[in-house]
């Protein structure tokens, strides 16, 4: 029996194969570690999106190298596929490393060598009340600063079928959501056709759940699906949509293969529609990015009123298309723009916050804090801290809640039955 710990860096994705690992193991009857110090099997799950990322998964294992033997630490996820010599002069060359290329039953597999583990077919329990599926692996979308496409390969569909069964099996354990996962998701390809046909074979399911997806692609993304899409009855009521620039210099140099007027396009259906929350990630600084691309970046972002922004600074990656470019932004120029554009989508999202009140939202619970507060998300993706007297909401329970009012973090009311 082992005591096992594991840190997690990163999406989605790595959050899913931890939680996957961490099941297997508990179900094997090993326990779980508070700290790495008293562990006798260590799991370092990374992530390389950005320098810093890197950076955060070598020193974490340089700081569980210290304590325990390189033969029971497994260094797993996307730093895990890049830079093996790196890893081992940090850790010893007994170290497990498993690259982000692997399936999760190749992960498991190596898991299995070091302690035992049973293998289970419903959803990760410590996701709950969210149940994340898998539907499609890597990425070949070459988008010129990623280093996605090399840290986790090739595209591989999952069956449909499997998807299906896994979804069914979530909501018989009492799942309330399904998260699809796809590095660009809409590359979907199986049986059943596309993702707009399977999330249509999903929203035919019985049960009381909700579901949605990360991330579509606006290059193989097009608006008859979009509205597809919002007319099935378990969606929830939001799309992520990366934009990346509001400047389609800057698009094309990033081979997104979209301009912003065919974001637009995309987008529209979503910001007409009464209820629905648009969301999307940007990246400030990427190479060659003058003051007026970045002016187009803060306008197209205050055009599309997006109700939550993800934004990064553009960090070098090795190896990628843009890492080669010669036009490098200051990191004084990039920190000033991401300053700015920060103050805008706060000032966005408290907005897009404030305009909820006085309505009655349906809201997903995910915890109760005592003495009297829930915490959830509601069904267009907003944080929500709600009041219920006389009534003690569970996790995983549906609810309906007034809002009373809302701050940039999200929206505050009370919940009614
Ligand atoms: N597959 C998803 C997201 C992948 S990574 C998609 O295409 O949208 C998540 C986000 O990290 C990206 O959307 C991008 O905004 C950001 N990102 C990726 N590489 C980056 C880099 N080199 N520097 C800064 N941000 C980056
Ligand atoms: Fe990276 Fe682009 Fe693939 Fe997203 S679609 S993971 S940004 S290469
Ligand atoms: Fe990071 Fe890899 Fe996910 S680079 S964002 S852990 S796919």
């Amino acid at each position: 029996m082992a005591s096992f710990f594991i840190k997690t860096f990163g999406c989605q994705f790595n959050e899913l194969y931890s939680a996957a690992v961490a099941d297997a193991l508990l179900r094997g009857g090993n326990q779980r570690s508070d700290d790495v110090e008293h562990a006798s099997l260590v799991i370092v799950n990374t992530c390389a999106v950005r320098r810093k990322s890197e950076e955060k998964a070598f020193s974490f294992l340089g700081e569980a190298a210290k304590v325990i033997d390189a033969g029971h630490i497994v260094f797993m996820g996307c730093v895990a596929s890049l830079d093996h010599e790196r890893a081992r002069r940090i850790a010893g060359h007994g170290l497990r490393i498993v690259e982000g290329t692997k399936s999760l039953d190749e992960v498991l597999a190596v898991i299995g060598t070091l302690a035992p583990i049973v293998l289970g077919d419903d959803p990760p329990r410590s996701l709950f009340p969210t149940a994340d599926i898998e539907i499609i692996r890597g990425c070949e979308s070459y988008c010129t600063y990623c280093i996605v496409p090399t840290s986790r390969g090739r595209e591989v569909s999952i069956d449909a079928a499997d998807v299906l069964s896994g979804a069914t099996k979530a909501i018989d354990h009492g799942f309330s959501e399904l998260l699809f996962l796809g590095q660009n998701i809409n590359r979907y390809q199986s049986k059943v056709g596309g993702l707009v046909d399977l999330m249509t074979l999903v929203d035919g399911m019985k049960g009381s759940f909700w579901f949605w997806f990360l991330s579509p692609h606006p290059a193989n993304f097009r608006p008859d699906e979009v509205r597809r899409l919002m007319e099935l009855q378990h969606i929830e009521h939001r799309l992520h949509l990366p934009l990346q620039s509001g400047s389609n210099r800057l698009l094309e140099r990033m081979n997104r293969r979209y301009t912003v007027s065919q974001y637009e396009q995309l987008a529209e259906p979503v910001r007409t529609a009464d209820g629905w929350a648009l969301t999307t990630d940007i990246i400030v600084g990427f190479p060659g990015e003058t003051d007026d691309d970045f002016a187009r970046t803060v306008e197209a972002v205050r055009q599309f009123r997006f109700d939550a922004v993800f934004l990064a600074k553009y960090s070098d990656r090795p190896g990628t298309p843009a890492s080669r470019m010669q036009d490098k932004v200051p990191a004084g120029v990039i920190d000033q723009r991401h300053a700015l554009l920060l103050g805008v989508v706060q000032e966005l999202s408290e907005e897009s916050n404030q305009r909820m009140a006085g309505r009655t939202v349906e809201v997903l619970v995910l915890s109760w804090r005592e003495p009297d507060r829930g915490f959830g998300r509601s069904i267009d993706g907003k944080n929500v801290w709600f009041a219920s007297p006389g009534r003690q909401p569970s996790a995983g329970e549906f609810v309906h809640v007034v809002v009373d009012h809302g701050s940039r973090e999200g929206v505050y009311g009370t919940a009614v039955w």
